[in-house]
């Protein structure tokens, strides 16, 4: 499929059949919508003193909010904040916990597992999900619960699972209030959806040249820990879940450590892999040497580099300008190459084989 796929709008449509562009554009929506999704929760009076620290449990699509907000808020936050992708929950986590049960379908089973060892160990549970089984366990146990609007693709539903966990901190007085921010960010993402959705032709569309830049290649997405490595981390998952397409990801100055060795001898990493450096003014000072240092050498050695850099005044706007680039990157070479995004036929096998043997 060649690049001039992307100014031909009539085919986008063809192949976007189920409708992955307009949810993509709908990111700033949910971020404005979800204030009001979390006041009409009923909310118990539990306050910061509570907790000594905060567990988000989730998979794919609904762990990437809660990595967001503990990379937004880093070292601001009171108390650890960690993310379970896993059916067990660490010791730490007890009865002066706050467990945010995140699975937007509310199906997932990792989550409903985990969600379950804390309710035994009497952690304080919030659930966010659109329904399911966790909707369910949430009524019987009387937890809050933040009814996010059903019929999206999880991975879509990141302003929501975002914007709630966060939301859900300020409740308890962990952070401040957040509404004002997160309808400036939805400002933000708004108008620069207007320069990334399909009918921007490629060469005004930054998405749409990464999207070209890429096609053929695995990419290997890079970003500063603690901020940046996580939006490297939703490149990957969304080039893999709408692109169809494999991708990996990596966290500066770790990767500083070993892998700048490993693209030193195959020339499959010339020949079929590219870079992508996610760059931003909050990275550390010395990050950012390190990235430049680490681009050169992988220039001289022919690997393509790309790098993008950060947009926006504040750094949640800085991180979201890079989740929204990523997705629209991802809508875009599903389109070159030539899949409906929306599907995720492997992981609907895999979880329904799972449920057929127990
Ligand atoms: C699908 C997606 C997946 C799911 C994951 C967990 O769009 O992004 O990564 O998020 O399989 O399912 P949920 O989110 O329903 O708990």
């Amino acid at each position: 499929m060649s690049a001039e796929i992307l100014d031909d709008l009539e085919r986008i449509r063809q192949l976007d059949r189920s409708g992955m562009a307009p949810l993509i554009a709908g990111l700033p929506g949910q971020l404005a919508q979800t204030p009001r999704l979390v006041e009409a929760g009923s909310w118990p009076r539990w306050t910061r003193n509570d907790f000594d620290g905060i567990a988000v449990l989730g998979m794919g699509g609904s762990a990437i909010g809660g990595d967001l907000v503990r990379a937004y808020l880093g070292d601001t936050l009171p108390v650890p904040m960690s993310i379970v992708r896993d059916y067990r929950l660490p010791r730490w986590v007890n009865v002066r916990a706050l467990v945010v049960a995140s699975s937007y379908s509310g199906n997932t089973e990792e989550t409903l597992c985990a969600v379950e060892e804390a309710r035994r160990r009497s952690c304080r549970i919030i659930a966010l999900c659109s329904g399911g089984e966790l909707g369910r366990l949430a009524e019987r146990y009387g937890w809050p619960i933040v009814a996010l609007p059903g019929g999206f693709p999880p991975r879509t539903a990141l302003g929501y699972s975002f914007a709630a966990v966060y939301l859900t901190l300020s409740r308890f007085g962990i952070v401040d209030d957040p509404v004002a921010l997160l309808l400036r960010l939805s400002e933000f993402l708004n108008a620069r959806n207007a320069a990334l959705t399909p009918n921007v032709p490629p060469a005004d569309n930054e998405a749409k040249r990464l999207a070209s830049a890429i096609h053929g290649r695995i990419p290997v997405v890079y970003g500063a820990a603690g901020s940046m490595a996580v939006v490297a981390l939703r490149w990957k998952g969304q080039v893999c879940e709408n692109a169809k397409d494999l991708a990996f990801c990596g966290e500066a100055p770790e990767c500083n450590h070993n892998e700048i060795v490993g693209w030193g001898l195959p020339s499959v990493s010339r020949e079929k892999m590219i870079t992508v450096f996610l760059r931003s003014v909050d990275d550390h000072p010395r990050v950012a040497r390190r990235f430049d240092i680490v681009g050169q050498l992988l220039h001289d050695r022919g690997v393509l580099v790309e790098t993008v850099w950060a947009t926006g005044d504040k750094p949640l706007l800085r991180l979201f300008s890079l989740i929204q680039l990523g997705d629209w990157v991802s809508f875009y070479l599903a389109i070159l190459n030539g899949v409906d995004p929306t599907p995720i036929a492997a992981i609907d096998y895999l979880k329904a084989r799972l449920n057929e043997t127990g």
